[in-house]
């Protein structure tokens, strides 16, 4: 197996799993201490936008925060909407967009652009979320997977381009354990695909060092082997990331 070079991002997607603030507070105080115990990890959390106002403001430590959505909307008359500026405020670094389960309700590639671009005007780094519900045999899910991509991409600035992290995630491994999970060469071969359709957007060598994420049933059980063997840059963790037991072991498991 070959290793990898450099630090792995570890994005935990809290999801709605998290209900109560002494849960929050315990999970943000977990991370603080693998962050530091373990060399060669960066962790974000996403927690729920009311959590991040509990979390967020006035971190000093090396752990960073994502929001799980933002609005497309600024300062104006728009009732229940969370803005990049109010984020960015709080003291976010990072927003997850395009998120399947975001899809899901009705998101499409045009309103994630949008969104994609009203976060970097705001100085957040977005985290774009692509990924197929399923592989059919005529690889038109590749062909999705382009689409999701270049709707984002070609409506940036070749500047704000580079600063775009993607993040694999097929629905169909969403949710499930880690067998279930693609095998670490399966996800190789679509980080380097989606490397290919970023060469189209991003100029020289550039989208070999762009950051791509593996998420889709990452546990302890599996991250050591995707992240030796695929080339991805880090991951994007969703259930295993809101338990503390499990999101020790596999952090842990990196080192
Ligand atoms: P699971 O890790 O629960 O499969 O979720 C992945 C995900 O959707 C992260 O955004």
């Amino acid at each position: 197996m070959n290793w990898y070079y450099g630090a792995m991002l570890i994005v935990a997607n809290w999801k709605a799993y998290v209900e109560t603030r002494e849960e929050a507070k315990k999970l943000f105080a977990l991370a603080k201490r693998l962050v530091v115990a373990v060399r060669r990890v960066k962790i974000v959390l996403a927690p729920s936008a009311a959590h991040l106002g509990l979390l967020a403001p006035g971190n000093r430590s090396k752990v960073m925060f994502a929001s799980q959505d933002m609005s497309d909307t600024t300062v104006s008359a728009a009732t229940g909407e969370v803005t990049g500026g109010t984020l960015h405020n709080l003291g976010v670094d990072y927003v997850i967009l395009g998120h399947s389960e975001r899809r899901a309700r009705g998101e499409s590639d045009a309103l994630i652009a949008e969104k994609v671009r009203r976060a970097l005007v705001n100085g957040l780094t977005p985290i774009l979320c692509v990924g197929e519900r399923a592989r059919d045999e005529d690889a038109q899910y590749l062909i999705l997977l382009k689409q999701q991509i270049t709707s984002v991409f070609s409506v940036l600035a070749p500047k704000e381009r580079l600063e775009v992290v993607v993040a694999y995630e097929p629905v169909w491994a969403i949710g499930k354990h880690a067998g279930d999970a693609p095998s670490p060469q399966d996800i190789g071969e679509m980080v380097l695909y989606i490397r290919k359709v970023l060469s189209e957007f991003l100029p020289g060598k550039s989208a070999a060092k762009a950051t791509v994420l593996y998420g889709g049933s990452v546990e302890a059980g599996n991250i050591r082997a995707i992240a030796g063997g695929s080339g991805v840059d880090g991951f994007l963790v969703g259930h295993a990331s809101a338990d503390a037991s499990q999101f020790t072991a596999l952090v842990k498991a990196l080192i």
